[in-house]
C-alpha cells in the first residue's frame, strides 16, 4: 500500500505548523482521510487488540489525543484511519481564541512539538451540535476545559459535563494544560478533594453513566502524584489520562523553537510520561485504568506504556512526523509484540513490567546488592 503521507507531508511542512494542521484535520472533515491514509477501507483490527473497558468495546488500544480535534470536526474520519478511540477537545463552555499566533512549533529535529494553543476553542455550543449529528459508532471521548476568564472553574466543568453527556462515551476533566493560568494548581490535594466530588456528583445525575476521567501533568512531585492517586482512589473518578505536555526541557533538545514557551510533546516526553504511568499503576495498585499519552511513536513505545500499566495509549505529535500509516503499523507491531511474549489479550500486558521489574530486583539485590531497576 503506497503511503501518500510520505508526498504530501513536505508541502504540510512548508505550512506554518498550525496551519498544517488546521488543513489537514478540514482535509479529513471533507472525506480526504482515505486519500491521506494512502488506502480507503481498513483492514479489521487482530482480536487479541480487543479491550473492553468502563462497558466500552476497544476494537485496539491505540488512542488520538485531545488537541487534534478540538471542535468535533472530524471524529469519525479519525476513526476510520484506525484509531480505536478519539478524543476531541479541549473544549471550553464559551468560544475564546486562545494565545496569539505563532503558538504551535515543531521541533523536527527532536521528533517534537512546543505548543501554547492556550485552548482556542469553539464553545460547547458547536461540539454538542456535531456530536448530535452523527451516528454513535466507535468510542469518542470528549475532553472538557474553563474559559480563561472564567472565575469559577467548577462551575466550567459542571456545564461541560452536563451538555456532552449524552454524546460522549468518556469524559475528562483537562486541570494539567500548561497555558491556561492557574489551571494546574486544581491538581492540588485540596483542590481536587473539592472538585471531583462535585463532578462526579454531575455526572451521576445526567441519566448517562459515562465514565469520567482526570487528564494530569508530567511535572508533578512525588507527593502530588501520592495526592492525586488517593484522591482518585476515594472519590471513585474513572480513570487517568497520564500525560499532557510537560514545561520541562530535557536535556539535548537540538531544535531553534527548544526555548519557546508553551508545553513540550513528542519523543522527548516519553521517559517521563512513561514513568509516571508506572508510578500511577503502582501508587493506585492497578485499580484504576490508565491511559498512557506522551512520545507514543512506535509499537515498542505502546508497548512500554501498556507494560508499564497503560490499558490503553493514545499519541498526537508523532502523527505530523510520520502521517496515518502509523497506526497501522502501532498496532501490527503491537499485536506481534503481545504473542512473542505469550499474552492473550492486551489486558494481560497491562502492568506487566511491574511484575518482571519486581522479580528481576529481586536477582538485581541478590547479585548486586541493590540499586533502580528499569522498567522500560
Ligand atoms: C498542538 C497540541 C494541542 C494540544 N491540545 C490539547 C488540548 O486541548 N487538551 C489536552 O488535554 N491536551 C492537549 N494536547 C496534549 C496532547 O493531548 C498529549 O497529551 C500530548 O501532546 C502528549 O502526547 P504526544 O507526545 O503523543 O503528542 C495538545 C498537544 C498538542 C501538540
Amino acid at each position: 500500500m503506497v503511503d501518500l503521507y510520505r508526498f504530501i507531508r513536505p508541502l504540510l511542512f512548508r505550512l506554518s505548523p498550525e496551519t498544517a494542521a488546521t488543513v489537514s484535520l478540514r482535509a479529513l472533515q471533507y472525506g480526504l482521510g482515505g486519500l491521506l491514509a494512502g488506502r480507503y477501507a481498513q483492514p479489521p483490527d487482530a482480536p487479541i487488540l480487543q479491550q473492553r473497558l468502563w462497558g466500552l468495546d476497544f476494537a485496539n488500544p491505540v488512542g488520538l489525543a485531545a488537541g487534534c480535534d478540538k471542535n468535533a470536526r472530524a471524529p469519525d474520519a479519525l476513526l476510520r484511519m484506525g484509531f480505536g478511540f478519539v478524543e476531541i477537545g479541549t473544549v471550553t463552555p464559551r468560544p475564546q481564541s486562545g494565545n496569539p499566533k505563532p503558538r504551535l512549533f515543531r521541533l523536527d529535529e527532536d521528533r517534537a512539538a512546543i505548543n501554547r494553543m492556550g485552548f482556542n476553542s469553539g464553545g460547547l455550543d458547536g461540539v454538542v451540535a456535531r456530536l448530535a449529528r452523527r451516528r454513535r459508532a466507535g468510542v469518542i471521548g470528549v475532553n472538557l476545559g474553563k474559559n480563561r476568564d472564567s472565575a469559577g472553574a467548577t462551575e466550567d466543568y459542571e456545564e461541560g459535563i452536563r451538555r456532552t453527556a449524552p454524546f460522549a462515551d468518556y469524559l475528562v476533566v483537562n486541570i494539567s494544560s500548561p497555558n491556561t493560568p492557574g489551571l494546574r494548581d486544581l491538581q492540588a490535594r485540596a483542590s481536587l478533594e473539592a472538585l471531583l466530588p462535585r463532578l462526579l456528583g454531575i455526572r451521576n445525575s445526567t441519566k448517562y453513566a459515562t465514565p469520567l476521567l482526570l487528564k494530569i501533568a508530567p511535572d508533578l512531585t512525588s507527593a502530588e502524584c501520592r495526592d492525586i492517586a488517593e484522591v482518585a482512589l476515594t472519590t471513585g473518578i474513572d480513570g487517568l489520562i497520564v500525560s499532557n505536555t510537560t514545561i520541562t526541557r530535557p536535556p539535548g533538545l537540538r531544535s531553534r523553537y527548544a526555548t519557546e514557551t508553551g508545553g513540550l510533546s513528542g519523543q522527548p516526553l516519553f521517559s517521563a510520561s512513561t514513568t509516571l504511568v508506572a508510578d500511577m499503576y503502582r501508587l493506585t495498585q492497578g485499580k484504576l485504568p490508565l491511559i498512557g499519552v506522551g512520545g507514543v511513536g512506535s509499537a515498542d513505545e505502546a508497548y512500554a506504556k501498556i507494560r508499564a500499566g497503560a490499558n490503553l495509549v493514545q499519541l498526537y505529535t508523532a502523527l505530523a512526523f510520520e502521517g496515518p500509516a502509523l497506526i497501522d503499523r502501532i498496532k501490527t507491531g503491537l499485536a506481534e509484540l503481545l504473542v512473542r511474549d505469550g499474552f492473550a489479550s492486551v489486558s494481560e500486558a497491562v502492568g506487566s513490567a511491574h511484575a518482571s521489574a519486581s522479580a528481576g530486583s529481586a536477582e538485581a539485590r541478590s547479585s548486586t546488592g541493590g540499586g533502580r531497576v528499569r522498567l522500560w
